[in-house]
């Protein structure tokens, strides 16, 4: 038994990096779609469609709780499966909550009624799929009231960094910053909404300039997990073993991902 980190691509090894960090007896399996990969451009009943079906490769691996570590499947999905597909005694667990409890300078499990924050304007960096969704706004309006987001979708960056295409990606970066500053030329405060974005997450810092906060997820989710799995240690799954599983080509998928963590991560095939 183990935690599963389940991700389309490449991306959610930012997170599994943070979420082995601080919990390092916890014992990993990630499962990267990369075959599928983006998923940012596809419609909902096809993420849904491919997000159950890695999770269930995740169960089937020995794990009782699952981060869906991709954003695009926490948008479009995961309501749908927690309504009416995830067995009794599985769990599986979104992205976007403790991101926005730390932009709405929330504890975990404060259920008050939504009131004033600090950030007024909040730029959201996403997939297509997630900024379409609208499921970033759904949340914060139950915590936070007087906020303005504006979302950017940012076609491309995905494809480039699965791609390894790094350059493109870092272009495209500041591309997608540019088109948001000419909507909302001051956001006080910009989320990366997408987990393959902290690997280019200095390129958005500069692009934005010192005077906004930027939120990134990896440690977010980290620390969220660390509290959840402190309530809920039987779901941690002391006894399996890290593993890295992906639909794509194992070679090429664990040379990237080398590369991306710097450290010698081997996939195997899903
Ligand atoms: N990294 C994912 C996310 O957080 C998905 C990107 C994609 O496949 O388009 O949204």
């Amino acid at each position: 038994m183990a935690v599963g980190v389940f991700d389309s691509g490449l991306g959610g090894l930012t997170v599994l990096d943070a979420v082995t960090r601080a919990l390092p007896d916890v014992p990993f399996v990630y499962y990267g779609d990369n075959a599928n990969a983006p998923y940012g451009v596809r419609d909902s009943d096809d993420i849904y469609a491919l997000t159950t079906r890695g999770v269930e490769r995740l169960f089937d691996a020995g794990c009782d709780l699952v981060i869906l570590a991709c954003n695009t499947a926490s948008a479009a999905a995961l309501r749908r499966m927690q309504e009416s597909w995830v067995p009794p005694g599985k769990r599986v667990l979104g992205v976007f909550v403790p991101l926005i409890e730390s932009l709405t300078e929330r504890q975990w499990g404060d259920n008050s009624p939504p009131r004033e924050v600090r950030a007024k304007h909040v730029a959201l960096f996403a997939t297509p799929a997630t900024v379409r969704s609208r499921a970033f706004q759904r949340e914060l309006a139950f915590r936070a009231i007087g906020v303005d987001v504006e979302g950017q979708s940012c076609g491309g960056v995905v494809d480039a960094i699965e791609e390894g295409d790094m350059i493109l990606a870092e272009a495209l970066v500041r591309s997608h910053v540019d088109a948001l500053l000419r909507k909302m030329p001051e956001p006080d405060a910009a989320v990366l909404g997408c987990t393959h974005y902290p690997l280019v997450e200095d390129v958005f810092r500069a692009a934005l300039g010192p005077k906004v906060d930027v939120y990134s997820q990896p440690d977010l989710v980290a620390a969220s997990l660390a509290d959840y799995l402190g309530r809920r240690p039987e779901m941690a799954g002391a006894s399996g073993e890290t593993a890295f599983l992906t639909t794509g080509d194992s070679r090429r998928v664990s040379d990237q991902a080398t590369r991306f963590l710097r450290r010698k991560i081997a996939f195997v095939q899903a």
